[in-house]
């Protein structure tokens, strides 16, 4: 392909042979040493993008999502990052009509079915934060057997939030940490930043670098409210359904243009 030297393309995945010419452009910007471990997406506007097409029910902007979905994650772990979390359900989801809930549910729990081969194909581990408890017994039976099957996989860890509140997962790792001090396994002065997050449904992921937000909107929607305390945030116009594989090729360009201090000044320059 023009402009693209062999040694910019030895670290790309085999699968981008088939990808179009311009995802392959975007592709040729990326550095891969400076890629992010851990991406985080608000995945928002499926239901704008029903109501563009002139489609009545919002729950078809719900289904194109899920193309969404397969394309990114098979992206984010042919691009090798270490872990993507998706903003699969909120708690305030619940207060939705229980038609356009109950269209979730049978979305999830099919996705969860019938992406298996495209999970283990791809190597990638599935994982949830948040309370899945909470919901209905089919989903719950596909995510244990889905969890169960892909938890032997080394390469990207799909993290999906379901039922989760990023203020309800800090109330709940703060009242584990109150039940381990009181029955005396743990000694409350030793609770550092560590040990809090040690104690978060995150526990062992690294903190995510880029959150993503499709539709426009300039907020976090209590997502991973502890987590993001230095991650960049990257907010698209584009709505969910359209986010594919360039737009977050886009994103990653994007993020590797900024410089991440962490509180610290720039290196200065010799
Ligand atoms: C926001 O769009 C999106 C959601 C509430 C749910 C996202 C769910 C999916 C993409 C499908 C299921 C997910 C998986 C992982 C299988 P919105 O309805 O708030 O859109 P609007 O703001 O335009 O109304």
């Amino acid at each position: 392909m023009a402009g693209v030297s062999p040694s910019q393309q030895s670290w790309w995945p085999e699968a981008a042979s088939s990808w179009s010419a311009a995802e392959r452009e975007l592709l040729a910007r990326l550095r891969p040493d400076r890629l992010p471990a851990h991406v985080a997406v608000i995945m928002d506007g499926n239901g704008r993008w029903a109501r563009q097409r002139g489609l009545l029910d919002r729950i078809r902007g719900h289904e194109a999502g899920i193309d969404s979905v397969r394309e990114i994650t098979t992206s984010a772990a042919q691009l090798r990052l270490r872990a993507l979390t998706l903003y699969a359900f909120s708690k305030e989801n619940w207060r939705r009509p229980a038609r356009e809930i109950n269209a979730l549910m049978a979305l999830l729990t099919r996705f969860l079915v019938a992406e298996r081969p495209e999970l283990m194909g791809n190597n990638i581990r599935l994982q949830t934060i948040g309370v899945p408890a909470d919901l209905p017994a089919d989903a719950r039976a596909a995510l244990d057997e889905t969890r169960r099957l892909t938890a032997g996989n080394s390469g990207l860890i799909l993290n999906l939030a379901l039922s989760y509140g990023g203020r309800d997962e800090i109330v709940r790792a703060a009242a584990a940490l109150a039940r381990a001090a009181r029955d005396g396994r743990l000694d409350p002065d030793r609770i550092g930043e560590a040990e809090f997050a040690a104690a978060l449904d995150t526990a062992g992921l690294p903190e995510p670098d880029l959150l993503v937000r499709t539709s426009g909107e300039n907020r976090v929607s209590n997502f991973l409210l502890w987590q993001i305390a230095y991650a960049e945030i990257y907010v698209t116009p584009v709505l969910w359904p359209d986010f594919r594989r360039a737009q977050l090729l886009e994103a990653l360009i994007d993020y590797q243009r900024r410089e991440r201090r962490y509180g610290m000044v720039a290196e200065p320059a010799h």
